[in-house]
């Protein structure tokens, strides 16, 4: 329960200690002009947080990918909550101590996973973990199988979490995304988008929860102020590669 504190997966709240919070703390306009934020846990003890609407939207609207075997890492939460078919789920870490990996690796030195392994990859909250991002992606294309599908999510405006002060390294941006992915995948292949207006920026940064914002807030998406970039990006399937990777033509 620590490792999952650490990264804002705290042990969930009731909706009655939630909406409590927020009435002991109030985010009206005002009261967020402080230099320290409501929330030291991206909102969570409040609600859902807002980085976390943007990702869990993503996935559910890429459900129909994350199917045969899935690769996630940390844990399997969003491949148990968005999959279907899913054959076999494999947790991927560096983290040794972590008992719900199956795969424990540095995602930019990740030779041991064998190539064309994975249909889908859940890759949230990650590469800003990763010092050498581009040797991550290499591993993220190799291990994939052909067709198969990495939907990953970075921060673009984003705290740094308390205990990752020495660990976290990088922020993106949308179009960073875009030449990173196309350098390993096939350009057309690849889907970047940039979620999040200033509003949902500065909720996020001060601790509020999405569902302190209403939907139109959320959702008007403004390209000189994301807060997240999902990215879906697709393993071309040649019929060699399909066939080398096992899979009838
Ligand atoms: C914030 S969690 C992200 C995954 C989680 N499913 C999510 O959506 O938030 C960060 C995870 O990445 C792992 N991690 C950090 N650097 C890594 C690396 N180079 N290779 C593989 N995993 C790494 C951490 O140990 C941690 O379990």
């Amino acid at each position: 329960m620590r490792r999952l504190a650490q990264y804002g997966f705290g042990a969930p709240d009731s909706r009655r200690q939630k909406r409590l919070e927020q009435m002991r703390r109030p985010a009206w306009l005002g009261t967020v002009r402080r230099t320290s934020p409501l929330s030291d846990h991206w909102g969570r003890e409040r609600g859902t947080p807002v980085d976390r609407y943007y990702i869990e939207r993503f996935l559910d609207e890429n459900r129909g990918l994350i199917r045969g075997r899935v690769l996630e890492v940390m844990d399997a939460r969003y491949t148990r909550r968005f999959g279907t078919n899913v054959t076999r789920s494999d947790v991927l870490d560096i983290d040794a101590a972590n008992a719900d990996a199956t795969v424990v690796a540095d995602l930019a030195a990740a030779d041991a996973i064998e190539s064309a392994t994975f249909d889908c990859f859940i890759l949230t909250q990650t590469l800003h973990y990763v010092f050498d991002v581009e040797a991550a992606l290499e591993h993220v294309h190799r291990v994939l199988r052909p067709g198969g599908t990495v939907l990953c999510t970075v921060p673009v405006t984003s705290r740094i979490g308390r205990a990752q002060l020495d660990r976290e390294y990088w922020r993106f941006t949308p179009h960073a995304c875009r030449r990173l992915f196309a350098r390993k995948f096939d350009e057309g292949a690849v889907d970047v988008r940039g979620l999040g207006n200033v509003l949902a920026c500065v909720a996020f940064l001060v601790g509020m929860a999405a569902e302190e914002l209403s939907a139109r807030e959320l959702e008007a998406h403004d390209p000189f102020f994301p807060l997240l970039v999902t990215v879906r990006a697709t393993k071309v399937a040649t019929e060699r590669a399909m066939a080398a990777a096992g899979h009838p033509s």
